[in-house]
């Protein structure tokens, strides 16, 4: 009903306000931030709790109600027994979730975080071509979470392209595994372009804890090392293979180093003890998934 790509267009806030008459007898404010956004096709598995209820809007007016609701499915072809209360949303890293003929999602997306862009390990494209250019991206419904049950292609929004246009106000950079946030980091957005907010100088917080202090680094860039094919690259020092250290890299097979070899490509490496390591060591893990995400003001 509402194509991705408008995701953020205020003109489909007015239609998202449609859904919004659920929020009868609720103030003002509080209907103007929850906002629901419908997945059609959809249905999740977290269900907590299961009500029957005449219409997609009284369905969502119950999830308003319970405390913990964030999403909910409806189930078109019934009327009994309908209206399921879901504990996660359709952009949690942890939901199960899965294409469903009969049902819908409705999930709140008041989040102030909005996913712009996301690559799967072992996606086959090149980060940085997906990244800049779109190659090998998709922007629709069934490629916007993070662990998608029926897309192969990496997600991209296209408010990418037009990154100065938004006052993008924080980006937060994100690593995971198996569907669990192993990493991230916080960036001052102000004044940045698509790929000038990924630097030293703008990191606000971090989960590595030694990111912010006053080492040199070689590389901290979305670019990278583009030769070796090491990109979203943040090193501080070449020493050859074994002493190579840094905090995170997603190669794309060109090169020779251990940390660079995956049973397929893109790998993601990352620092996974708080602070830098040498690539070659245990303080290194994989992540399969990276997420970029902004937070305008
Ligand atoms: C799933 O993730 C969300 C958001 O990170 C968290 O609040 C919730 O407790 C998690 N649920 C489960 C079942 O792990
Ligand atoms: C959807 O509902 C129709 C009508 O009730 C039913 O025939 C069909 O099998 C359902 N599809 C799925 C995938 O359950
Ligand atoms: C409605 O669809 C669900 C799956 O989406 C299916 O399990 C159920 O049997 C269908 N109900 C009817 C009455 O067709
Ligand atoms: C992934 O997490 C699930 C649930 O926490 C766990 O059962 C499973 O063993 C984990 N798999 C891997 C490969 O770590
Ligand atoms: C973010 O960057 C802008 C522009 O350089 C600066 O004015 C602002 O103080 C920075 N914010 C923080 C929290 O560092
Ligand atoms: C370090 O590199 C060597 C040689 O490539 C490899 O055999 C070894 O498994 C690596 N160790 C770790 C902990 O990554
Ligand atoms: C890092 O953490 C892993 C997993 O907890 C542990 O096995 C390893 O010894 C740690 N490595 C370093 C270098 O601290």
């Amino acid at each position: 009903m509402f194509a991705q790509k408008f995701r953020f267009s205020p003109v489909h806030i007015t239609m998202y306000l449609l859904i919004l008459i659920c929020v009868v007898g609720d103030t003002k404010e509080e209907a103007q931030s929850v906002i629901f956004t419908k997945l059609q096709a959809y249905r999740i598995n977290n269900i907590y709790k299961t009500v029957s209820s005449l219409t997609e809007v009284q369905c969502c007016a119950q999830c308003l109600e319970d405390d913990g609701c964030v999403s909910i499915n409806v189930r078109t072809n019934s009327s009994n027994q309908n209206c399921n209360l879901n504990s996660v949303s359709p952009l949690d890293a942890n939901v199960s979730i899965e294409k469903s003929a009969n049902s819908s999602v409705f999930y709140k997306d008041n989040a102030p975080w909005k996913l712009v862009f996301r690559l799967t390990s072992g996606g086959g494209t090149d980060p940085y071509q997906a990244y800049v250019n779109g190659v090998g991206t998709a922007n629709s419904d069934d490629c916007m979470m993070l662990y998608p049950p029926m897309c192969t292609r990496y997600y991209r929004h296209e408010r990418l392209d037009d990154w100065k246009q938004w006052n993008v106000y924080q980006v937060r950079f994100a690593l995971y595994y198996n569907r669990t946030e192993v990493a991230y980091v916080i960036f001052n957005g102000t004044g940045s372009d698509k790929e000038s907010w990924f630097s030293k100088e703008r990191v606000l917080e971090s989960s590595w804890t030694d990111l912010m202090g006053t080492s040199q680094l070689i590389y901290f860039s979305i670019k990278g090392d583009y030769n070796l094919g090491r990109h979203f690259f943040i090193h501080e020092y070449y020493g050859g293979c074994p002493a190579d250290r840094g905090w995170t890299a997603t190669v794309s097979g060109k090169s020779y180093c251990s940390f660079d070899i995956h049973p397929s490509y893109p790998g993601i490496v990352y620092a996974r003890n708080q602070t830098k390591s040498t690539y070659n060591s245990t303080g290194f893990g994989i992540a399969d998934v990276l997420g970029v995400y902004i937070k305008l003001k």
